[in-house]
């Protein structure tokens, strides 16, 4: 098992627009009632300082399996790597309702109870999940719907405090 370092995010160098845009990331969360764990891959979200604390914030539509999760628990993991495209395009492509994604993709699960990441990752952050709602589209500038919401299912915004991070020892 590979050794994890906790670290303080204020002192993070990685470009935070390639980390999740170009790079991307995972979410990561187990059901408190059952202890399962699902993931998948976002590219969309944000980092950043809200109500005195250091934050993520991500964007879940309504139909993923893992929303299902995070309507469950306050407590989340959001996970990076380096390269991995083959693992993360797994998780976002196939559905953890459908089998098991996270064998399916070659991860190996960690982390600690209410916070699954995995031994492949190379920075995690472990999230409490600070403010919850639902995109509004009567607020959305024009052309916002239209080009992101065909189907309506508009995102879910979850605003978490990054309570622990950790990164990979050399
Ligand atoms: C590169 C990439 C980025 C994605 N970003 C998001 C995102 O930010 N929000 C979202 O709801 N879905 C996003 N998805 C789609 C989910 O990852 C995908 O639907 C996944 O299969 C959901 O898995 P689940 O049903 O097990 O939760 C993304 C997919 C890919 C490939």
């Amino acid at each position: 098992m590979s050794k994890f370092i906790e670290t303080d995010p204020s002192t993070l160098r990685d470009n935070p627009f390639s980390m999740l845009g170009k790079d991307w990331a995972l979410v990561t969360v187990e059901d408190p009632d059952t202890g399962k764990v699902n993931t998948m891959t976002v590219s969309w979200g944000a980092m950043g300082v809200l109500w005195g604390k250091n934050t993520v914030t991500i964007y879940i539509r309504p139909q993923r399996y893992t929303h299902e999760f995070l309507e469950k628990t306050d407590h989340f993991t959001l996970s990076f790597y380096d390269g991995m495209r083959d693992a993360l395009t797994v998780c976002g492509r196939t559905s953890g309702r459908d089998g098991d994604k996270i064998a399916n993709a070659g991860l190996h699960l960690a982390g600690e109870k209410e916070y699954p990441w995995f031994e492949e990752s190379k920075l995690v952050f472990c999230c409490n999940i600070l403010y919850r709602s639902a995109f509004d589209p009567a607020k959305m500038a024009d052309g916002v719907d239209e080009k992101n919401y065909p189907a309506h299912d508009y995102h879910d915004v979850y605003v978490a405090e990054i309570v622990k991070t950790l990164e990979k020892a050399e």
